[in-house]
């Protein structure tokens, strides 16, 4: 069976930023923020993305594009049947992750109908409190999933890389816009400040839980740990600088989160909403209060809440397609049934989701976190042990002076630093 490979040049980053860009930067980032000190957050946040998230990141890339397979069979080709298990940890991650993003995007997708009425604009928080989890919310799970399904069984390319093309400027511009704005508004200086005036005794008495928090956000942003960048990068046909392909994503999907953030925090203070109250609605109440108050306001919510739905999808879009890949791959299962196969299983652990507040929290907080982290310890000690020299080649393979420096500390970061930093940020996200 021959691979394809990306049609353009540009059509691997694409995909690849699609699948970064997603609720996490929108949602979860500000959610988590906000659950764990503000500036506390985001300034260790920032560190673990530059020092963990990136090397991780080009890892992971590493191995798909030295295999050509799907991260299971990535590793029974490279060193054998007995290294299987690596990849389906980050299976796990897959069916964690999904379960709950599917609930999520099912909250954008109302939000989109429910911005052509304005329903949410008078009382943002009640509304929320009121949709959050229930059969609303699994009616509109479904729909995204749905969606997800469609686009991953007729398999366009051509429509993850049309939807980024259209989806990047998008947030830029429209989150851009906000940002000036929402300056503008009275009481925004307290978002300001909770959110990038660092408080040092914050971060001291905290540090043990807002450290696993920080580094599982760093990875979700990223699509580290599951697998997604490893297959993106396995169809990868021509030799590029993974090492400038993984910094170019990270600069980018971590540009637009903080973005998010300069949008947020200043409207949740100046609506008066503490932003630890806002809980995982933190966005959507937010950004109702804004709405109401600009002109068009119906217009802006519909496009606004569109584009986080592209965004939404292309991520999901790019979880959904490691499991195929598996199947089909290892199973010899047709596209059709594995997807649809995939599928219904997410309509069973998403409906979980969205009819339990505590099994969404859990889902979408620490298990995340712990499946991503557990995920990339394997990734990293397979490249740092098990291919060694073979990582080291593969790392260079297209890279360009500039990345070539960082050739043997990314080796000695992978294979030893980080996999113990991991480890370590692993125990006390269980521990605490
Ligand atoms: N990076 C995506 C986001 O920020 C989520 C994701 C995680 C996608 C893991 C794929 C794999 O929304
Ligand atoms: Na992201």
């Amino acid at each position: 069976m021959t691979r394809s490979t990306w049609r353009t040049r540009i059509g691997f980053i694409l995909a690849a930023v699609g699948s970064a860009v997603g609720i996490g930067n929108i949602w979860r980032f500000p959610w988590l923020t906000a659950e764990n000190g503000g500036a506390a957050f985001l300034t260790l946040y920032l560190v673990l993305v530059v020092g963990v998230g990136v090397p991780g990141l080009i890892g992971e890339f590493v191995i798909g594009r030295r295999s050509n397979r799907n991260p299971v069979g990535a590793f029974d080709e490279l060193a054998g049947r007995w290294y299987r298990p690596l990849g389906a940890i980050a299976l796990i991650a897959c069916l964690v992750i999904l379960s709950f993003y599917s609930v999520v995007g099912g909250w954008i997708l109302r939000y989109t109908f429910a911005s052509t009425t304005g329903a949410y604009f008078a009382a943002p928080q009640q509304y929320f409190a009121a949709i959050d989890y229930g059969l609303g919310a699994v009616g509109f799970h479904v729909l995204f999933l749905a969606a997800t399904v469609a686009i991953v069984y007729l398999g366009v390319e051509r429509g993850i890389e049309l939807s980024t093309t259209v989806m990047v400027p998008g947030i830029v511009v429209l989150f851009g816009g906000l940002a000036v704005w929402v300056s503008t508004l009275p009481g925004a200086g307290g978002g300001y400040d909770f959110y990038l005036s660092l408080d040092v005794s914050y971060l001291r008495e905290n540090f043990f839980s807002v450290l696993p928090a920080a580094a599982g956000q760093a990875l979700f942003t990223l699509s580290v740990g599951a697998g997604t960048m490893l297959t993106y990068s396995s169809y990868l046909g021509e030799d590029r600088s993974l090492a400038a392909d993984g910094t170019l994503i990270a600069v980018l999907n971590t540009a637009i989160g903080v973005l998010a953030g300069l949008v947020i925090f200043p409207l949740l203070f100046s609506l008066g909403v503490s932003p630890g109250q806002g809980g995982p609605g933190a966005l959507f109440v937010s950004l109702a209060g804004a709405f109401a108050e600009l002109p068009y306001s119906r217009l802006v919510g519909v496009v606004f809440f569109g584009v986080v739905l592209l965004a939404a999808l292309s991520s999901a879009i790019s979880i959904l397609e490691v499991l195929v890949a598996y199947l089909v791959d290892e199973h010899d299962l047709s596209r059709g049934w594995a997807t649809l196969g995939t599928g219904g299983i997410f309509l069973v652990t998403g409906t979980i989701a969205a009819l339990s507040p505590s099994a969404f929290g859990l889902l979408a907080d620490t298990l995340s976190n712990v499946v991503l982290t557990a995920g990339l310890i394997g990734f990293l000690l397979f490249d740092g042990w098990v291919l060694g020299r073979l990582a080291r080649e593969e790392f260079g393979r297209g890279a360009g002076p500039i990345a070539q420096i960082f050739e043997a500390p990314w080796y000695y970061a992978i294979a030893v630093v980080l996999p113990v930093f991991l480890a370590f940020t692993l125990v006390t996200s269980v521990a605490g």
